[in-house]
């Protein structure tokens, strides 16, 4: 399951890319890239009024959490997930319901964060994202999984391990 794949770390929060590793040269036409970025912000809010429901179910007072910090760090982990896995991730982030295909997920939110770093320096505010990716170095992880999640998910990945720590 997943939470025994891979911890997962993700603070808040990139031109489209097709089908190539993320560069600022190679970018979809505009129409893509909004159209993309539109699917992206559906599943998005798909995910999160589903969570909320779920979380408010016993909830009485005040709840607060970050649902692009939620789809980001699993937008991540789905770069490595495959078939069934792969399925119940289509369905939890709402991918299947913005209609929104395996291959444009890691491209959007590439869009998505280069957007928001981007207009940081215009609109006046600040954004600064730390997204980690921390895995047993048991796991394994994929050489090309490490190197393109971190372009397309402006992500560090680290490996460790962490069975030898002692527990508390
Ligand atoms: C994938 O899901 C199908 C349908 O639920 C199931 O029959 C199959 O056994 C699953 N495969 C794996 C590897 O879990």
């Amino acid at each position: 399951m997943i939470s025994s794949i891979l911890l997962l770390i993700a603070a808040s929060v990139l031109c489209t890319c097709a089908t190539a590793i993320p560069t600022e040269e190679t970018c979809a036409s505009k129409e893509d890239t909004k159209t993309s970025l539109q699917r992206l912000a559906i599943a998005n809010n798909d995910m999160a009024v589903n969570l909320y429901k779920l979380l408010s179910v016993n909830s009485v007072g005040n709840l607060a959490f970050s649902p692009l910090s939620i789809s980001l760090a699993f937008g991540m982990l789905h770069y490595g997930v495959r078939g069934n896995t792969s399925a119940e991730f289509r369905t939890a982030f709402g991918y299947d319901a913005a209609d929104l295909g395996d291959n444009l997920v890691p491209d959007t939110f590439n869009v998505l964060l280069n957007k928001l770093l981007r207009e940081e320096s215009k609109s006046g505010y600040v954004l600064q994202t730390a997204n980690s990716i921390l895995a047993s170095r048991t796991l394994k992880l994929v050489p090309e999984f490490k190197r393109e999640v971190g372009l397309f998910y402006k992500a560090s990945v680290f490996e460790d391990d962490f069975e030898n720590y002692p527990s508390k």
